[in-house]
């Protein structure tokens, strides 16, 4: 069945990852918004869609849609997340799902209230190497997750003016504090970081992280590195196993072979030695690497009420969570 999409937010992410990923499995965007009239305009002319408009309200009140997706900012992810439930509609959004924990805790009770599901676009669960990764742990060959080190970072182009780091936290880190604990198929339990800061705007943060499952993890952020180059590195480890992905796509699984120089018959063997994939970037293909159309097509299923492994707002929460005891540990630091 084709799901009619109300679609709301034209903005950058919006038209240049998110709906030409989703008009590629079976939807029709039905009608769109934006509150931006040209921005608007440009994706209703891209998608050939005939109704528009400037308020979430009325778009929400359009008949005959199937679900609403939406890629606008956190407040009004809250606020418009909650008129979508009171008008009986199953919704996607972007990530964050909200400003603060509370009013995506307050989401997720009305969505629980509403009996809706209620997407939030983790992608990077979907990434080709942090997929396979997760996949590898699950199938129970690596052994229990004990260890998550990871690095993921941006520029600070999060600011105009003066540096307020909330946005940077909301929209940079939240991949992470959803991603480490999905690996780790365990929640966050305890929060410690260490900051340091290169003049205005310009942060790098290492967080410890403790899991419920026993496992570590230390993950470093900041906004002190150049967006032209690779920013995100994950090391998994077990026990004599470890999963390295770079790049979110290219994998490295190590095992535990015998060492090599003393053996003269040395060869590699197929039960033991490191295993690694690395995607061809040539292919004439569509490929997604970053997971954005393997995120949409997972939340289109959860959208039509069927088995679907999609990030949910209960992970928003948590996230959320987790990125709320960071600020208050480094705002304790400051004090
Ligand atoms: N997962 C990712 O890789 C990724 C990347 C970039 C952005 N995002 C997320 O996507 C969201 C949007 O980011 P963006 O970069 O596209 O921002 P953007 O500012 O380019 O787009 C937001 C759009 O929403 C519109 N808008 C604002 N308030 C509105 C309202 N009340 N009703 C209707 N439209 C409204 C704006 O006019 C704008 O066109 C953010 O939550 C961001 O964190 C995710």
């Amino acid at each position: 069945m084709t799901l009619k999409i109300g679609w709301i937010g034209c903005g950058t992410h919006a038209g240049q990852m998110l709906l030409p990923q989703l008009v590629r499995l079976d939807v029709e965007i039905a009608a769109l918004c934006d509150t931006n009239a040209e921005r608007l305009a440009g994706i209703a002319r891209r998608y050939g869609v005939r109704e528009t408009y400037a308020n979430a309200a009325d778009l929400i009140a359009h008949a005959g849609l199937d679900a609403i997706g939406m890629a606008v900012g956190p407040a009004a992810h809250y606020e418009i997340g909650l008129k979508v439930l009171q008008r009986g509609l199953p919704l996607f959004m972007e990530k964050p799902p909200a400003a603060t924990v509370d009013e995506a805790e307050r989401l997720a009770e009305a969505a629980s209230r509403a009996d809706l599901p209620v997407v939030v676009g983790f992608m990077k669960r979907y990434a080709t190497g942090n997929r396979m990764a997760h996949n590898i742990i699950e199938e129970g060959r690596f052994g229990r997750v004990l260890g998550i080190m990871g690095w993921y970072l941006t520029a600070p182009t999060y600011f105009t003016g003066a540096a307020d780091y909330n946005g940077f936290f909301l929209h940079h880190c939240v991949h992470y504090m959803d991603l480490v604990p999905w690996m780790a198929g365990a929640a966050v339990e305890d929060v410690t970081v260490r900051s340091v800061e290169n003049g205005s705007g310009r942060l790098l943060l290492h967080a410890s992280l403790a899991l419920a499952s026993g496992a570590i993890a230390t993950i470093a952020m900041g906004t002190v590195q150049s967006r032209g180059n690779p920013v995100e590195l994950l090391q998994i480890t077990g026990d004599h196993h470890r999963i390295e992905v770079s790049n979110v796509s290219d994998i490295v699984w190590y095992r535990d072979p015998p060492f090599k120089a003393g053996d003269p018959a040395a060869t590699l063997n197929d039960a033991a030695d490191a295993l690694m994939w690395r995607p061809n970037l040539t292919a004439a293909a569509n490929e997604d690497h970053k997971g954005y159309h393997a995120m949409l097509k997972a939340a289109l299923a959860a959208l039509r009420g069927e088995v679907s492994d999609a990030p949910r707002i209960a992970d928003g929460v948590a996230a959320l969570r987790t990125l709320s005891r960071m600020q208050d540990c480094i705002a304790g630091a400051a004090r």
